[in-house]
Order: structure tokens, then C-alpha cells, then sequence
């Protein structure tokens, strides 16, 4: 080889170098900026797994203009308080913005014992910040969760489900029920406990809505929650394998999180087929609404970050739900 051809050479390795060195510098960056960058995504959920993108503009200014049988949820998940980049003040800016009923937390509040104290003061700040707006703030564990205790999860402010549910008043008179299952890997799952079992705030849920009647009486708890009709029952579960094991027809939506959107999203599912041994998510449902059967499955992006403080494709998100009974 010449010279000249060495030389040449020598420099298309030398630019290949600093291209694939920027090109990692670029993601790398990328990766750490995106944790930052919180994603408010409007849906409206109807029944049989039906659902609708809205634009942000067009969702913020209807909140006056709802359907009366609608109920308004704000959803995250995952908060893994140790990489969690969110400022309270701006999920709650954002949730306020939005004009929600209540708040939903899928779990999942710290990644380790060492971060509960972190966690914990996250949710009591943004159950305060909720509460001076009347909002309510409702949650259940993650399969990380094994170091919280029930009341130390609910001296936060937060009303923790483990298979029990609340009413959610609608301006219609007919009560939204939400059934909150344990964790798949830290306890059982159990719908059928949860629609015969009710939390014991629920009273205290439906005591600001005192005008409205459930089924044309005065406000007051049925016997148990099943008596609320199927086309109103949300379910929320943490991991969204749970809906495998659930009896089809006695609900209308499952909320969930656990797969955290990817995280960090590589080609073909790659890391899911890595990291997790959930199936959901290497079958394509991994975030966003689904049709499940006769009902549906939504699955929340999460807020933090586990493991690594990066996201890659996968930007934090605040899903605001409008639930539909029958359209
Ligand atoms: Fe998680």
C-alpha cells in the first residue's frame, strides 16, 4: 500500500472514530436529559377496550364541558424515588391543569429500603398539594415495594388498595369503582376479594359528593363493590400480566405499569427479552391502551427510572384517563 492510500485511510478510521464517538456522547446525553422530560398524555377509555388519543389543547379545555357519566383520572407510575427526576410541583401543576377526579398511582414507589424516605416524602407532598384541591390520591404497591407497610404508605396521605376497592363519584349520580389487586411477585392478586372487599376511606371518598345518589338512592356504600355495574369498574394492578389471570367480563379497564415503557428501548424488544420475564411485553403490549378481550388494558410509561438514571425512547409519562360507561 502507498503512502498516500495509508495515509488516507488512516483518516476515514480516525473520522469513523470521532463519528461514533459523538454519535455516543449525542445518546448518551440524550439519555440522561430524557428522565427530565415529563409527557402528559390525554385518552379517553371507553368500553370494550375502546380508546381515543386526544390533542392536548382539545382535552384541557373541556373539563366543564365533560359527559356527566365520565370520571377523570390522572395515572402514573413507577416513581423509583431514587431516579426520579420529576418535580412534585409540576406533576401537580399538570394534574390541576387537567381538572381530574382523583389521582392513580400504579406502584412501585421506591426501588430499595434506602430510598422509602425519598419516596415517601414525594407522595406526601403531591397527597397535600392534591388535597388543598380536593383530589384524592390513590395507589397500590409495585413488586418493589416489599419494605412499605400499609400504614406507612397511607401516613402519606395516600389511599392504599390491596385488594379492596372505593367509589369514585361521577356528576351523574352513578360511582365509579376502583378495585386496586396486590402484586403479582409480592402478594396475590385477588379480584374476587377485591369486588367483595371495600377500603375503609371509601366512605370518606363519597362523603363530599352528599347530593348524589347511587342507583336513585341517597348516597350511601352498596353492601359490596360488586354490585356496581362491570362498565364502571377499573382495576388497577401493577404488573400487566395480571390481566392474564383475571375473569373476563368484570371489568372495563385494567391500569397498570411495571414495564416502564422499555426504559431504555433497543431494537427488537431486545430489552425486554433481556431484562424482564413478564409476557406482555415481548407480545407488544408494553404502553398505551389495548383492547383485551372485552375490555381493556392500559399501560403507564412510569415516572422514574430503575437500575440506571436514563431513559432512551421512553420519556416519563402523566396519562390523564377520561373513562367512559358506554361510548
Ligand atoms: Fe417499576
Amino acid at each position: 500500500m502507498s503512502l498516500l492510500a495509508e495515509s488516507a485511510m488512516n483518516k476515514a478510521l480516525l473520522a469513523l472514530l470521532v463519528l461514533l464517538l459523538a454519535t455516543a456522547v449525542i445518546l448518551l446525553a440524550w439519555a440522561i436529559a430524557e428522565p427530565h422530560l415529563l409527557d402528559t398524555d390525554y385518552f379517553r377509555l371507553g368500553p370494550k377496550g375502546k380508546s381515543q388519543r386526544l390533542r392536548l389543547s382539545a382535552a384541557s379545555a373541556r373539563p366543564a364541558q365533560r359527559d356527566a357519566s365520565s370520571l377523570r383520572l390522572a395515572f402514573f407510575s413507577d416513581a423509583h424515588a431514587r431516579f426520579l427526576f420529576i418535580p412534585v410541583r409540576q406533576l401537580l401543576a399538570r394534574i390541576r391543569q387537567a381538572g381530574v377526579d382523583a389521582v392513580v398511582f400504579g406502584g412501585d414507589f421506591s426501588s430499595s429500603e434506602h430510598d422509602l424516605p425519598k419516596a415517601m416524602r414525594y407522595m406526601r407532598e403531591l397527597a397535600a398539594g392534591l388535597s388543598e384541591a380536593g383530589i384524592p390520591l390513590l395507589g397500590v404497591m409495585g413488586n418493589h415495594d416489599e419494605y412499605l407497610s400499609r400504614d406507612t404508605a397511607e401516613q402519606t396521605g395516600l389511599i392504599l388498595l390491596s385488594n379492596d376497592s372505593v367509589l369514585l363519584p361521577a356528576a351523574d349520580g352513578k360511582p365509579w369503582l376502583l378495585t386496586g389487586l396486590q402484586d403479582l411477585k409480592l402478594g396475590t392478586a385477588d379480584l374476587t376479594r377485591g369486588l367483595a372487599t371495600w377500603h375503609s376511606a371509601a366512605a370518606r371518598l363519597l362523603r363530599p359528593a352528599e347530593q348524589q345518589t347511587i342507583e336513585g338512592r341517597p348516597a350511601q356504600l352498596p353492601a359490596t363493590p360488586e354490585q356496581i355495574p362491570a362498565n364502571r369498574r377499573i382495576v388497577l394492578a401493577h404488573n400487566p400480566d395480571t390481566i392474564l389471570s383475571l375473569p373476563e367480563g368484570l371489568f372495563s379497564w385494567v391500569l397498570s405499569g411495571h414495564f416502564h415503557g422499555g426504559q431504555i428501548r433497543l431494537p427488537f424488544r431486545l430489552e425486554y427479552k433481556m431484562l424482564r420475564h413478564d409476557r406482555l411485553c415481548k407480545q407488544g403490549y408494553d404502553q398505551g391502551p389495548y383492547t383485551w378481550h372485552k375490555s381493556g388494558l392500559f399501560i403507564s410509561r412510569g415516572l422514574g427510572c430503575v437500575l440506571l438514571p436514563f431513559r432512551f425512547l421512553s420519556r416519563p409519562e402523566l396519562s390523564i384517563l377520561e373513562f367512559s360507561p358506554d361510548r
